[in-house]
């Protein structure tokens, strides 16, 4: 089964957008594995846009740019796969991709022929230049049959940025995972905000189809393609990806994995993140509290297991006050929670009641938590 869980790995536009090559994409598939991503469970590098000549050929076929990719598209494929990750590329439901190259409308089944040629394993495939006229649902169904007649299992990343509700019917055309949002910037508001919109949508994502926030920016700081506004500090990046994972959302980093900074290196590396994310179960959390741009939410895991998310998404310190009563654990039921801090690793030990957490603005806490009498 393909997207049994949120699909994890790396795509190159935040970062590199018109600037990609064979030579950065070798690059990127070394790192991946040297720094531990792929052993992490990141296992599709994705090309972005513009890998492709402004025109299709003679025989109406898509050409990737000679510049970039000197031996062809299948020698990087070979190449993404000797190393042992999958290998995902993009192209567009619309007229011309969003940089203007060309894009698969009307070509569904001969492009998906292509890239099955190529070895890919993933294709991204995006919404811009869509004729007026058209019909969207029958645009992505249409791509989604022609993936499954190229003979080659493809993950379909449908990318409408919600347009019609994508959340409603994404998943009975086809896709994996569906971009759900505009596109991120590497700037607080920006991520925030797309978490924020998609609080009501959660329910609507689960194993197969997963709602897609779009590409991290982890570790950017401001440099890319994507820089715009105030440059995000570790804090920041902490919050962006620990709301991520308690959406089990996909996790497709677009910093450069060669030049991570430790910190966020570790961040995206950290094991009870990740397990929140990549729980088989998926499900969403629940919301427990929404006070003055602050929220609080429980997820269910699938072994008996709680991730306990406190999240500060306002521009002021706040007091926060998790009563274990707003989880279902009343004091009179005898039980508390026995706590770990995800991010840091600490045991904090059993609890009964209530927990408080002073967090600074844009701060987040995340806790693994068990039931246990007290
Ligand atoms: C759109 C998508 C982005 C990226 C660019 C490429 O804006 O939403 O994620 O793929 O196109 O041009």
């Amino acid at each position: 089964m393909l997207a049994a869980r949120a699909p994890m790995g790396w795509n190159s536009w935040n970062t590199f957008a018109n600037n990609i090559s064979e030579k950065l994409i070798f690059e990127m598939a070394d790192a991946m594995v040297d720094m531990g991503y792929l052993a992490a469970g990141y296992e599709y590098l994705v090309i972005d846009d513009c890998w492709s000549l402004r025109d299709r050929d003679e025989n109406g076929m898509l050409v990737p740019d000679p510049e970039k990719f000197p031996h062809g598209m299948k020698a990087v494929s070979d190449y993404v796969h000797k190393k042992g990750l999958k290998f995902g590329m993009y192209s567009c439901a619309g007229q011309r991709t969003c940089a203007g190259y060309p894009s698969s409308y009307d070509h569904e089944y001969q492009d998906a022929a292509t890239f099955a040629s190529w070895g890919v394993d993933f294709l991204k495939y995006d919404f811009c230049y869509f004729p007026q006229s058209g019909d969207p649902k029958m645009r992505y169904l249409t791509m989604a049959m022609a993936l499954k007649a190229s003979g080659r299992e493809i993950l379909f990343s449908a990318c409408n940025w919600g347009t019609d509700e994508s959340w409603q019917w994404m998943r009975e055309v086809g896709a994996h995972m569906y971009r759900s949002t505009g596109d991120i910037f590497d700037n607080f508001a920006s991520f925030s905000q797309i978490a924020k919109s998609q609080f009501k949508n959660f329910s609507m994502s689960s194993p197969a189809c997963f709602n897609d926030m779009d590409m991290l920016t982890v570790g950017m700081y401001g440099k890319g393609n994507v820089g715009l506004g105030d440059a995000c500090t570790y804090d920041d990046y902490v919050t962006q990806f620990a709301l991520w994972t308690f959406f089990s959302a996909p996790l497709m980093i677009g910093g450069d994995i060669r030049k991570m900074d430790e910190k966020c290196s570790a961040l995206m590396l950290n094991k009870n993140l990740l397990r929140i994310d990549q729980d088989e179960e998926a499900r969403p959390p629940h919301m427990i509290k929404d006070d003055r741009g602050s929220y609080m939410f429980i997820k269910h895991l699938s072994d008996g297991e709680f991730a306990l998310g406190m999240f500060n998404l306002s521009e002021q310190r706040i007091d926060m006050e998790l009563m274990f009563a707003d989880c279902g654990v009343p004091v009179a039921s005898g039980f508390g929670f026995e706590l770990t801090d995800a991010v840091t690793g600490e045991n904090l030990g059993k609890r009964r009641d209530d927990l408080f957490v002073s967090l600074e603005k844009h701060q987040s806490k995340v806790l693994l938590a068990r039931l246990c009498r007290v």
